[in-house]
C-alpha cells in the first residue's frame, strides 16, 4: 500500500511503496493528487523513469508545457527539459545551467503561469544541488492584518529579465545569459498578477509574488512600491526559514510542486567535477489568474 509521511511541520510529504512505471489507477491518480493539495510539495523516492515514463506520469497532472529551449530537452522526449552543469565535449552545456537560483514561482512571467513542476534527479552531486520551498499560504498568513487588507486588489508586475531587476544577479556560468536577458528586457512584455492568489482548488489564500519575478507593484512608483515588496519578500528569505522545507536529493528521487501556492529556489553549492542532473517536466496552468496585461515599456 502506498505510504504518505510528512517531511516537515510545515509542507511536504514523502511517498513509498509505489513505483510510477507501473501503470497508474485512478485511485492512485487521485491519492497522489489529493496529496499534492494537502502538502504542496511530494517527494518519490526510488523512481527511475525514462523521459517518455516521466511525461506519461506527469500527464496526470494535466497538459504538459514545451519546453521553449529545445537545446536542452532529452532525445527521447521534447517535454522533458534538462537541468545540468554538465559540459560537452564541444564546450556546449548539456542542460540549462543555474536555473532557478533566486526565489520564484515558475513562470509567474506569463499571462498563464505554471501548474506543477516534476524534477526527476538522474544524479545527485556530492555536495549541494538542494531545492528549497516556501510555504506561500503559511507567508500569507503571517502577514499583519493592515498588509492584509492593502494587498488584497493589488497587482505585482512580473518581468522575466534579470537586467530589470535589482533584486537578483546573472550566473557567470550560464553561457549567453546577459544578451539573452538584456533582449528580452526590450522584447517581453510585464504581466500584472494578483498579490494574493486564491487557489483554484483549494480556495486557500496565499501570497503571490518572488524576488526573482515581481519587480514592482501595479499603479504604485518605485519607491512606494519597495518598502512593501521587501516586507512580503521577508518571509521567503527569512534566514530562519520557518516556513520551508529544504529537500536533500537522493538519485531517482522525483520531487513535485505546486506553484500556485509554493515559491522555491535551487540551493546551488556544487561544481564540477561534481555533477547535479535533472529531468524536468511542468504542467501547464489552465488559466490566467489575471487578464490585464500591462504594456512591454512598463
Ligand atoms: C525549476 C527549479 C530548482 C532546482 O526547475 O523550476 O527552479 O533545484 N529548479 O533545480
Ligand atoms: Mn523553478
Amino acid at each position: 500500500m502506498i505510504n504518505v509521511t510528512p517531511v516537515s511541520d510545515v509542507m511536504g510529504a514523502e511517498i513509498t511503496e509505489i513505483n510510477l512505471a507501473n501503470p497508474i489507477s485512478l485511485d492512485l491518480k487521485v491519492v497522489l493528487q489529493k496529496a499534492l493539495l494537502k502538502y504542496q510539495v511530494l517527494v518519490i523516492r526510488k523512481q527511475n523513469l525514462t523521459p517518455d515514463l516521466q511525461v506519461k506520469f506527469s500527464s496526470i497532472w494535466g497538459k504538459l508545457e514545451t519546453p521553449s529551449n529545445i537545446e536542452y530537452t532529452t532525445k527521447e522526449s521534447s517535454k522533458v527539459m534538462i537541468l545540468s552543469n554538465e559540459i560537452n565535449p564541444d564546450g556546449s552545456a548539456v542542460g540549462v545551467v543555474d536555473g532557478g537560483d533566486f526565489w520564484h514561482s515558475d513562470s509567474s512571467h506569463i499571462e498563464i503561469p505554471s501548474m506543477v513542476t516534476i524534477l526527476q534527479s538522474i544524479k545527485n552531486p556530492e555536495k549541494g544541488g538542494d531545492t528549497e520551498f516556501c510555504n506561500m499560504v503559511e507567508v500569507y498568513n503571517s502577514l499583519p492584518e493592515t498588509l492584509k487588507i492593502k494587498i488584497e486588489n493589488l497587482y505585482g508586475i512580473h518581468h522575466v529579465s534579470k537586467v530589470k531587476n535589482k533584486r537578483v544577479t546573472i550566473s557567470p556560468d550560464r553561457p549567453g545569459a546577459k544578451d539573452f536577458y538584456e533582449s528580452q528586457a526590450k522584447t517581453r512584455p510585464s504581466v500584472l498578477q494578483p498579490l494574493v492568489l486564491k487557489h483554484p482548488e483549494t480556495g486557500q489564500k496565499s501570497l503571490y509574488c518572488s524576488p526573482r519575478f515581481t519587480i514592482g507593484i501595479k499603479g504604485m512608483t518605485e519607491d512606494e512600491a519597495d518598502p512593501i515588496l521587501e516586507r512580503l519578500f521577508a518571509p521567503i528569505t527569512d534566514r530562519n526559514r520557518p516556513y520551508h522545507y529544504r529537500h536533500k536529493y537522493k538519485n531517482n528521487d522525483l520531487v513535485l510542486w505546486d506553484n500556485r501556492c509554493v515559491c522555491h529556489r535551487a540551493v546551488g553549492g556544487y561544481g564540477l567535477p561534481d555533477i547535479r542532473r535533472m529531468h524536468r517536466t511542468v504542467i501547464a496552468g489552465t488559466g490566467a489568474y489575471n487578464l490585464q496585461q500591462t504594456s512591454p515599456t512598463q
